[in-house]
């Protein structure tokens, strides 16, 4: 069965009012990592591309950097929060398994509107992004997306082979409705017939919390790298084709390429397969390490910081994740009211 697709050349008039991303204070470094694990900074950086992630606070969690994100998104887009009408997170690390973040978020924000969950793991924000957008068109007037992460509570720290790839932040965006607007077309996808690729085997219903789990710390992160490896970029890439070949663009049409950051070398042999240049790609997976949903609104927010994103320009976002999941869509890059900022613990004009 093939993935699910917008028809050929279905783009949604929806435009970014609002952009932000939040990163936590703590920098840690790969020689911060190889004071406490069996690993080093070379290693790190050759088979990752990764140098440093940001790590939350003790006191923080995944609400808090979707709150933060969310209110410099609002102030980005020259809006409140009784300007919206929805609320999507996308997490994989929520603050609870019950309640769901984005109702944490909203009460935070002074809103009772729809708020929910979006669990897609890596993938999550463009799932949420084709979310937001078809709400828009059937009534809502401005949708809050936010992907917001804190992996590094769900990774053993002791275990050299996931503990060095995972960093938190997260990122938000205010959708609204605009007939001068293009988003789109989507492609998204999954494929659920061999979870443990990348996976907490036990801490839900199908293996609650016990003694042995605490004892085999089944209850975190686990994957089978090289697996992922392979189904990264062959996702990412057939997904972002499938897109490409629907709106009936060719690659050089592209003028930014943001892709989920998970690995350097993953991005590239994306990019190479699809015939889009390093220098078109946009890269923070050497900053954030992967923020798993947070990952493509941190390097959207960052690509604008960076002075990459130009009004009219095409960007082409496509993300993978543990389902599997995938996902792909094309956004055409309109600016927002105000120049936003990434946003920090310690500050930023935005909070
Ligand atoms: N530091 C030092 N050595 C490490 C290490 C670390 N952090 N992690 C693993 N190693 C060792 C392994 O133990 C192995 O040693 P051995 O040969 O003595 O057995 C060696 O490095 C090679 O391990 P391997 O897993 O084959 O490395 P790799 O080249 O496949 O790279 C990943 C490993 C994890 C970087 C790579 O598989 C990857 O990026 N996968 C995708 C992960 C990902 O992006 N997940 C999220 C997707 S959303």
């Amino acid at each position: 069965m093939s993935s699910s697709t917008i028809p050929k050349g279905h783009t949604l008039p929806v435009r970014f009012a609002g952009l932000a991303s939040y990163l936590p204070d703590r920098v840690v470094t790969n020689d911060d990592l190889a004071e406490v694990l069996d690993t080093n900074d070379e290693w790190i950086r050759t088979r990752t591309g990764i140098r440093e992630r940001r790590v939350l606070a003790p006191n923080q969690a995944t609400s808090d950097l979707a709150i933060a994100a969310a209110r410099a998104a609002l102030n980005d887009a020259g809006m409140t929060a009784d300007d919206l009408s929805a609320i999507v997170v996308a997490t994989t690390t929520p603050d609870h398994t019950v309640p769901g973040t984005a109702p944490l978020v909203a009460a935070a924000l002074g809103s009772e509107v729809t708020a929910f969950d979006i669990n897609a793991a890596c993938s999550g924000f463009l799932y949420a992004l084709r979310v937001g957008a078809g709400m828009l068109a059937t009534g809502d007037s401005a949708v809050l997306v936010v992907g917001a992460e804190a992996l590094t509570r769900i990774v053993d720290p002791g275990d050299r082979s996931v503990a060095v790839l995972f960093g938190d932040g997260a990122g938000a965006a205010i959708l609204v409705a605009d007939d001068q607007a293009s988003l789109g077309p989507f492609d998204l996808g999954a494929d659920g017939s061999d979870p443990s690729m990348l996976w907490t085997e036990a801490g839900g219903t199908r293996q609650p919390v016990d003694g042995g789990v605490l004892h085999d710390r089944s209850n975190l992160l686990s994957m089978r790298g090289g697996d992922v490896y392979r189904n990264a970029v062959a996702r990412m890439t057939a997904s972002s084709k499938q897109v490409l070949a629907d709106a009936g663009f060719g690659v050089d049409q592209v003028d930014l390429l943001v892709g989920h950051q998970a690995n350097i070398r993953i991005l590239e042999a994306v990019g190479q397969r699809l015939g889009i240049p390093a220098e078109r790609s946009h890269i923070t997976v050497d900053r954030h390490g992967n923020t798993s949903a947070a990952s493509v609104p941190l390097a959207l927010a960052d690509a604008r910081e960076a002075g990459r994103l130009n009004p009219g320009d095409t960007i082409l976002l496509t993300a993978f994740g543990a389902g599997l999941t995938w996902g792909s869509c094309l956004l055409t890059w309109q600016p927002t009211r105000h120049q936003g900022t990434t946003t920090t613990a310690g500050g930023g004009g935005a909070m």
